[in-house]
């Protein structure tokens, strides 16, 4: 295995990663989470983080987030050192948090009216988004009306109200069957094509993350490190039929084979 990891030159940097460990103490003693990430993330750029449970991944999103400070390292946002939460970024959970008494858009309200914005504009856009996911019917349903997947689409509808140049998404589909899965998965990118996002996405599935990214940071098993980053070269928009073709299976190979390298995957003899 090649040692030297080549330096990165990107264009127009939206976030640095440099030297970044972390640390958390418990009463049985020190666990080390993530070890050295270095990580540059282009702006526009869509992320994919995958990695073996426990390796560090939902570690990163909330040190992106500044929610948790890190224990070595820096991480600069356009340039800026993290110190303290970030709002300039929108964060999607693998389980979304809606609140049961408060409507499809009256969740995606929320927001706004903690943000203080103006309630018009945000009204005008938390609708626009409705019907960018395809529930505009929906905006007055409350949460034990929708399904699994229809709730995750208001999360990200509320995520996405006030413009955040960064997503940080943790599993976000994790939960859905796989067909809500699929359309979720081209919601997600026709509205980073119109919003003008970077995103970070973790995700356990290999095939999502290749679907979705345009680079695919592969880790280690805890504590957690940056094994490899793979490019994927597939043309936009991305298509469902594209899973089949013969560069996305060398792509879901490519990165197979350095699990199965970190004894992550392990097959009988
Ligand atoms: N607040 C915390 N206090 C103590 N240990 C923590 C804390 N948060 C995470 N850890 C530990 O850090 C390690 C990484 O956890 P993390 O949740 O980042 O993993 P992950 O890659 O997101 O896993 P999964 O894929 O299962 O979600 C784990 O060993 C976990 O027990
Ligand atoms: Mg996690």
């Amino acid at each position: 295995m090649d040692m030297i990891r080549p330096v990165e030159t990107p264009v127009n940097p939206h976030v640095t990663i440099s030297g970044v460990s972390k640390t958390f103490r418990t009463r049985k003693g020190e666990v080390h989470a993530l070890s050295d990430i270095d990580l540059t993330i282009r702006r526009g750029e869509f992320i994919s983080i995958l990695g073996p449970s426990g390796c560090g991944k939902s570690t990163l999103l909330m040190l992106l987030s500044g929610l948790v400070p890190s224990s070595r390292g820096m991480i600069k946002v356009d340039e800026k050192s993290i110190a303290g939460p970030n709002s300039d970024i929108g964060i999607v959970f693998q389980q979304d948090v809606l609140l049961e008494w408060r409507s499809a858009l009256e969740n995606i309200l929320i927001q706004a009216e903690i943000r203080k914005a103006d309630m018009g504009a945000a009204r005008e856009r938390a609708k626009q988004l409705l019907k960018m996911v395809s529930l505009q019917d929906f905006e007055n349903a409350y949460p034990n009306e929708l399904s699994g997947g229809m709730r995750q689409r208001v999360s990200i509808c509320r995520a996405l109200l006030h413009k955040p140049p960064l997503l940080l998404m943790d599993e976000p589909f994790g939960a859905l069957d796989a067909m809500t899965r699929d359309q979720l998965q081209l919601d997600l990118l026709r509205l980073c094509r119109d919003n003008d996002m970077t995103v970070f996405f973790i995700t356990h599935s290999i095939q999502e993350a290749i679907f979705l990214s345009d680079r695919v940071v592969v880790m280690s098993p805890r504590p957690g490190r940056v094994e490899r980053i793979v490019d994927i070269d597939l043309p936009r928009p991305r298509r469902l039929a594209m899973r089949e073709e013969a560069k996305f299976n060398h792509y879901t190979h490519e990165i197979t084979d350095i699990f199965k390298g970190l004894g992550v995957f392990r097959e009988e003899v």
